[in-house]
């Protein structure tokens, strides 16, 4: 089944990056661009992910921009609501300062922080019970790719949080297929072998809910303007998670300009 109806997202994952002076420039030039040569809201979504401690300031200097750009979280508590636990941030927290959408199942959390499927789903449930959007991000290691193990390995991941996403609640959800090896590295999956894994995405969203169809499912893994509008032709990539090319106004627009001419 083809997901071509999906308006598109880009969203820019900033990580651990930039410093407040690069940030505020960053906006000032995304602005900027989306002023002189708009991105209609209705042909691609757009998104960025600073880091929690810029989360409200972006929000605020963005609050000035010729059309929405949303401010997406990194991160979320395992722990709901408010009280004594140093150092977390919960979904109710996120909601209290208006930010509607979370990334969670990044690989660098798997991997760097240790965050397994009772810890993602913990956060899926938190987050959803908060009204939140979660882009829950999924992809294979190199090793499971060479091993002809990504498909079964990426469809897992999925299968993992069926069971703390209510039925009604997979509207909130967005996919962000980051294949491990592509993040950082130069290296993208191909057009074709990303398309064939979206698809492959699609089918099993669409036997675990009815909203399967409708659910946008963006690539991740070095996508740059060079690479974009190859990926943005495939007609299960919706839209892209953007690491270090996001970093840089232009070429974040040219990325999101790429995906707003799919539809
Ligand atoms: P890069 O675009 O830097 O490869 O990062 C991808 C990513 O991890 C986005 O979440």
């Amino acid at each position: 089944m083809s997901g071509s109806a999906v308006t598109p997202w880009v969203v820019g994952n900033w990580k651990m990056n930039p410093m407040q002076a690069e940030a505020k420039e960053l906006v000032s030039g995304l602005k900027e661009l989306l002023k002189n040569n708009p991105i209609k809201e209705e042909d691609c979504y757009l998104g960025v992910a600073p880091t929690m401690l810029a989360l409200s300031a972006i929000q605020a200097d963005f609050s000035s921009a010729t059309r929405v750009i949303y401010t997406v979280a990194q991160n979320v508590s395992i722990i709901e609501g408010t009280g004594a636990y140093t150092g977390e941030v919960s979904a109710q927290l996120l909601q209290d300062q208006q930010i509607k959408f979370v990334l969670i199942g990044h690989s660098e959390r798997r991997e760097i922080f240790s965050e397994n499927t009772p810890i993602l789903n913990q956060k899926v449930k938190h987050a959803l019970a908060a009204d939140l959007t979660v882009i829950y991000c999924v992809g294979e290691s190199l090793q499971q790719r060479e091993n002809g193990q990504a498909e079964q390995v990426v469809l897992q991941q999925i299968c993992d949080i069926a069971s703390v996403v209510q039925a009604e609640q997979w509207q909130k959800i967005v996919i962000a297929y980051e294949p491990i090896w592509a993040i950082g590295t130069g290296k993208t999956a191909s057009p074709e072998d990303a398309q064939a894994m979206h698809a492959k995405i699609r089918e099993g969203l669409t036997q675990i809910t009815p909203f399967g169809a409708q659910i946008a499912i963006l690539y991740g893994g070095s996508v740059k303007p060079e690479n974009a509008v190859e990926l943005a032709a495939c007609p299960d990539i919706n839209g892209a998670l953007v690491g270090g090319a996001s970093l840089n106004a232009e070429s974040f627009y040219k990325i999101a300009q790429a995906f707003a001419h799919t539809k």
